[in-house]
C-alpha cells in the first residue's frame, strides 16, 4: 500500500470542483486516510514548493496557493502515487489528455486544480508537512476485497 498527498488548490475550491474530483479518486478505489480544510501559511507553501524556488513562477505560485483555503487529502492504495499522477494528467490543462482531471477541467498551467506527490520520498515529506500522524486513519472498507485482489 502506498500513500500520496493531494491538494485541492484555490482554483478547484473557487470553481466548486472538489466534490467531483474527490469522487473520481473514490471511484477508482483509492481510500481517503486523511482529509482537512485549511488556509495554508506562506511558510508551509514555501516549504512544500521549495524545489521550485528558482523558477520564474515561484512567487506567483506561492501567492496563488495562499489566496484562499485548500483541501488536503491523503489517499491510499496500491501504486497510489503513480495512479493519482496519471489521473491528474499533464501539468498544463491545455496539454493534459481528455479523460484526465486536468484534461477535463483545466486550461491553465498554474491553475491546474490539484497537486499530487510525484514520488515516494516526496509523498513522505509532503504528508509529514501537512498532517500530524494522529490525523491519519488506517482502516478497511467492506468493498476493499473487491477492489484489490491480493
Ligand atoms: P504542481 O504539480 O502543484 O507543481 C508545481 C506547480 O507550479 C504546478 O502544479 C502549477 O500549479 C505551477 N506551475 C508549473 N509550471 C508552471 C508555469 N510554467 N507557470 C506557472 N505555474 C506553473
Amino acid at each position: 500500500m502506498e500513500r500520496t498527498l493531494i491538494i485541492f488548490k484555490p482554483d478547484a475550491m473557487n470553481r466548486m470542483l472538489v466534490g467531483r474530483i474527490l469522487t473520481r479518486f473514490e471511484e477508482k478505489g483509492l481510500r481517503i486516510v486523511g482529509l482537512k480544510l485549511q488556509q495554508s501559511s506562506r511558510a508551509q507553501v514555501e516549504q512544500h514548493y521549495a524545489v521550485h524556488k528558482q523558477r520564474p513562477f515561484y512567487a506567483s505560485l506561492v501567492e496563488f496557493m495562499t489566496a484562499g483555503p485548500v483541501i488536503l487529502a491523503v489517499l491510499e492504495g496500491p501504486g497510489a502515487i503513480a495512479v493519482v499522477r496519471n489521473m491528474l494528467g499533464a501539468t498544463n490543462g491545455r496539454e493534459a489528455a481528455p479523460g484526465t482531471i486536468r484534461g477535463d477541467f483545466g486550461l491553465d498551467k498554474r491553475y491546474n486544480l490539484v497537486h499530487a506527490s510525484d514520488g515516494p520520498e516526496t509523498a513522505r515529506f509532503e504528508i509529514d508537512l501537512f498532517f500530524k500522524p494522529e490525523e491519519l486513519v488506517s482502516y478497511a472498507r467492506a468493498p476493499d476485497r473487491w477492489i484489490v485482489s491480493e
